[in-house]
């Protein structure tokens, strides 16, 4: 049976008090989504049914009933409590997508305390921001990256329990180790669920922006009304699919609909934790036999360029519905998927704050390739001038995406960082910060952003973090980083530099920038490109032009340059 009713008989009748309902929530109860995700399912009678089908590299397979989850996130809810882990104190995840992440995620919850997932790919620097924003008392980690965390300890006295989930007593513990086997523990049957409520903190995301550190996305527990009724109705989730969301959970796609979104609604879900490749993809559908695939732009068009024999060499007849977030989603990606799976791929819009889907392309709806699609039932979005902030009520006229606040997902704060918070409010509208505009028939089409932020592959990069890693190399004077285009990307990261006096612009030295650089940064932050100049474009009070680069490198008109000198 599907979930799907029309988009305009949704629009008509909605209210989210559909998702209490159906959660059998009432205002005031408490509610926690580690019970949501595990005991419920359980009680509803699906303990046996699998939960996760997990596979990493060369094969190797775990499989986990609903049971399992329960008994799992009770196990290690239990362990951090005997650590001392309090209410509301915040333990990072810093895992590969293994098991334990999943669990450890739900076991975090269960406890009342507040899951911090990083992606595990952070070199030492990038997860101390994020760490000491945080003020984390616990990380859960792998012994693969511990030495990342090791290197920064002595600078963290608030990080109490350094939690290794594979150790094997090879080499001895250090300071503040302690080792955990989730599978091997004795199994805690009943754990006594911390009673947390809507307001009470679930998950910090964090997130890049322009300027300054990244910021910590501050989650309820309420998010679970908007994150189990998006899954249910955009993604259409129905009992018997096999579900393969493609995000790490480091990002909250991996969260809202790796983990919360599913599992809220007893669904079977399978991971893959290798990299990225067409024929493992394939594999994996075939094999998995996968119904529902969530994905995202990039991935997309690297399958797009993979060409359509590897598609026939597989079966993935499984297929039923695809959908995408992340980036833009572009009109040729969607009508390749339609031709090539039968099925268009979806796209959808939203950010870590919003914590759950903003506008999508419903299920049912008439698509127009390239475009977001309409606002979910239950949200109010509007274009807004850029100055006024009022709602432009003309067909086609760019302007700032805004939606009125107040969906169960929404952040509630920035950690420790309430003035910028309060600075993504105008006018009683919320600003995601992007650009775009309004058809005909209601659907919105993406513009760009309305910041310098770098989306590459799906992945925010602040253009402010990469040039401060380049000025700490002793050759750089200035840099400027913008983005660049490309086929697969979509933007990859490009910097520009000047050189301070007696050093010779040379392939050489751009390498040596680039090893520097790749010790403080992400993977996903490294630049493609380091371009020499003489002098960077500034305006009149000495500030760097991005936007004239920016024009460059995207062969755009770059307009009247006195206007911009005054910025
Ligand atoms: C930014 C949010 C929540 C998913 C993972 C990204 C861009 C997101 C789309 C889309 C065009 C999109 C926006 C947004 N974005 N989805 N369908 N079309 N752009 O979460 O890291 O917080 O990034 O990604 O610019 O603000 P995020």
């Amino acid at each position: 049976m599907s979930n799907i009713e029309s988009y305009e008989k949704r629009l008509k009748d909605f209210d989210w008090s559909i998702a209490e309902k159906e959660l059998d929530y009432n205002k005031g109860d408490s509610i926690n989504i580690g019970w949501y995700c595990s005991d419920r399912i359980c009680k509803q009678g699906k303990a046996d049914k699998k939960a996760l089908i997990w596979e990493g590299l060369g094969g190797i397979e775990k499989t986990y009933t609903f049971n399992d989850v329960r008994l799992r996130s009770n196990t290690i809810a239990s362990f951090l409590k005997n650590l001392g882990i309090k209410t509301e104190d915040r333990v990072c995840l810093f895992m590969d997508k293994i098991p334990e992440l999943y669990m450890g995620f739900l076991g975090i919850l269960k406890l009342g305390a507040i899951a911090q997932p990083l992606f595990s790919a952070f070199g030492d620097e990038s997860l101390h921001v994020r760490l000491d924003n945080a003020q984390t008392t616990a990380i859960i980690t792998q012994r693969k990256h511990v030495s990342k965390v090791r290197k920064i300890l002595d600078q963290m006295p608030y990080l109490k329990h350094i939690i290794i989930v594979d150790y094997e007593g090879k080499n001895p513990l250090r300071e503040r180790e302690v080792a955990f086997n989730m599978d091997d523990a004795i199994q805690v049957e009943n754990f006594e669920i911390s009673q947390t409520k809507a307001e009470s903190p679930s998950v910090l995301h964090y997130t890049s922006g322009t300027t300054g550190q990244p910021k910590g996305v501050k989650h309820v527990h309420y998010s679970l009304i908007s994150q189990y009724l998006t899954t249910k109705w955009v993604l259409d989730l129905q009992d018997d699919d096999i579900y393969w969301c493609t995000a790490d959970p480091g990002w909250v796609t991996g969260t809202s609909y790796g983990i919360i979104g599913p599992w809220s609604l007893g669904i079977t879900q399978c991971v893959l934790d290798t990299g990225f490749s067409a024929e493992s993809w394939y594999k994996f559908i075939q094999k998995r036999k996968i119904t529902v695939w969530y994905s995202a732009p990039t991935a997309i068009r690297s399958l797009m360029k993979a060409g359509e024999n590897i598609i026939k060499e597989h079966d993935l007849s499984s297929l039923r519905h695809l959908a995408s977030v992340g980036e833009p989603l572009n009109a040729e990606a969607v009508i390749w998927s339609e031709k090539v799976f039968g099925k268009a791929f979806l796209d959808t819009y939203w950010q870590t704050e919003t914590g759950s889907m903003m506008l999508t392309n419903y299920p049912g709806m008439k698509i127009k390739p390239g475009s977001m699609g309409k606002p979910f039932p239950g949200i109010t979005a509007s274009i807004l001038d850029t100055k006024t902030f009022e709602p432009i009520n003309e067909i086609g006229k760019p302007g700032l995406i805004g939606f009125k606040p107040g969906w169960p997902a929404m952040m509630r704060t920035y950690w420790r960082n309430e003035e910028t918070y309060q600075k993504k409010f105008e006018n009683g509208w919320y600003l995601p910060g992007d650009r775009a505009y309004i058809d005909n028939e209601g659907y919105y089409w993406f513009i760009g952003r309305d910041d310098d932020v770098i989306n590459t592959g799906g992945h925010l990069v602040s253009p402010f973090e990469v040039e401060s890693a380049l000025l700490e190399h002793e050759a750089v004077a200035e840099s400027a980083v913008v983005a660049k285009p490309d086929d697969v990307n979509m933007e990859v990261v490009k910097a520009f530099v000047t050189l301070k006096p007696g050093n010779e612009a040379s392939d050489e030295l751009e390498l040596k920038i680039m090893n520097f650089i790749r010790k403080k940064l992400s993977p996903l932050a490294m630049p493609q490109e380091i371009e020499y100049m003489d002098t960077l474009p500034k305006t009149r009070s000495g500030k760097i032009m991005r936007r004239l680069l920016h024009a460059k490198e995207w062969g755009e008109e770059i307009g009247d340059i006195s206007t911009l000198e005054d910025d």
